[in-house]
């Protein structure tokens, strides 16, 4: 049997709390996963449940869950695992809802906000995140990593995939590199005048590409800054575990463990 459901965990001073959508505008919200397909998101969601490695009945909380892509590649993986998404939009939260009931997966959806988990101490084995950690103000991103500390148990691990690293910088703008393979590529049946759809996505994540490093949302992440907040918040171990280049910008998917205090 199957159970999914969506709860407002907001409190009354967080109705109405701005926050910056997917798509930077929640009206473009029901475009979000046809351009997350084009631009090839699902492979930064495979190699990030790969990463966190969840265990069959583990607790985990995906924060900017947004459409579900992530919990839902997730559960794909670990059908067993108890996944709960969060996110202050409630269209997107609706969407996740909808293709979790069309894939029988369960799956509980919390409206609310990442810099306050509405979560107990230690009740999760997994954090993980994508691509919503730049979509967050400063001292949101900060309170976001004390909360995860907060509410993995000892020996639980974060796993946070956004943009970030070192900056690719400006000479390899726009070219494919590195280990993963990007699903965008024209096999030849291009029209040779830049007018072919796939033309134009190449167009539009070039353009992307050039925001990611130039943007300040986006370019505070690169260098060691996800690592740092990681560690700020207590972290013992974060680091990058794997990295994809894309066309858009370089993507990290950092790692890192609640110290076990009674591990041998
Ligand atoms: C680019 S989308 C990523 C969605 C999803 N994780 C994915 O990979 O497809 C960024 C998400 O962050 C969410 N977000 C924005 N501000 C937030 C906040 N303060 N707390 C939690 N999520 C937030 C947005 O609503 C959006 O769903």
């Amino acid at each position: 049997m199957t159970d999914v459901r969506i709860v407002d965990e907001r409190t009354t001073d967080e109705h109405g709390r701005p926050f910056l959508p997917g798509m930077g505008k929640t009206w473009l919200m029901p475009i979000y996963d046809l351009f997350s397909r084009a631009l090839g998101v699902g492979e930064l969601h495979r190699r990030g449940v790969d990463a966190a490695g969840v265990a069959p009945g583990q607790a985990v909380l995906d924060v900017g869950c947004g459409t579900g892509n992530l919990a839902l590649t997730l559960l794909e993986a670990t059908p067993t695992a108890a996944v709960t998404g969060l996110d202050p939009d409630a269209g997107a939260l609706r969407r996740a809802a909808r293709k979790a009931r069309r894939r029988r997966a369960s799956l509980t959806l919390a409206q609310g906000y990442a810099d306050r988990l509405p979560s107990g101490d230690g009740s999760f084995d997994h954090v993980v995140s994508a691509l919503a950690l730049h979509h967050l103000a400063d001292e949101d991103r900060t309170a976001f990593a004390r909360e995860a500390f907060r509410v993995l148990r000892p020996g639980g691990t974060v796993t946070i995939v956004d943009f970030g690293g070192p900056s690719p910088g400006p000479q390899d703008a726009g070219h494919e590199h590195g280990h993963a393979h990007d699903h965008g590529h024209d096999h030849g049946h291009g029209h040779g005048h830049g007018r072919s759809p796939v033309q134009a996505v190449r167009r539009l994540t070039r353009l992307l590409r050039a925001t990611a490093e130039e943007e300040p949302r986006t370019a505070r992440n690169y260098g060691n800054a996800l690592v740092d907040l990681l560690s700020g918040a207590g972290f013992a171990d974060a680091g990058e575990v794997a990295h994809v280049d894309r066309s858009f910008g370089r993507v990290s998917i950092v790692q890192a463990t609640r110290e076990d205090p009674a591990a041998p």
